[in-house]
């Protein structure tokens, strides 16, 4: 998925949009873990996703925040 989204003209926002991404993906993983365990019940799914939801969502917080920063540094008007 990487080589396809990210070609040798990629630069630092599309690497940090790409991740942005993954990282959505992740915590949307561990989310619908959780909703299935709700009715699962498992005590060690629910540890495993108390454990692990948190450290994705702090990782697409900080991918988001780098992206934002990154593209409000662009200017929208450059020539490609
Ligand atoms: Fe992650």
């Amino acid at each position: 998925m990487m080589k396809t989204y990210l070609d040798e003209d990629a630069d630092a926002l599309d690497g940090f949009e790409f991740l942005t991404m993954a990282e959505a993906g992740e915590v949307g993983h561990w989310s619908v873990l959780k909703t299935l365990n709700q009715t699962a019940n498992s005590s060690e799914i629910g540890d495993l996703v108390e454990w692990a939801l948190p450290i994705q969502e702090r990782h697409y917080a900080g991918v988001t925040q780098t992206s934002l920063e990154l593209a409000s540094e662009e200017d929208p008007n450059e020539p490609a």
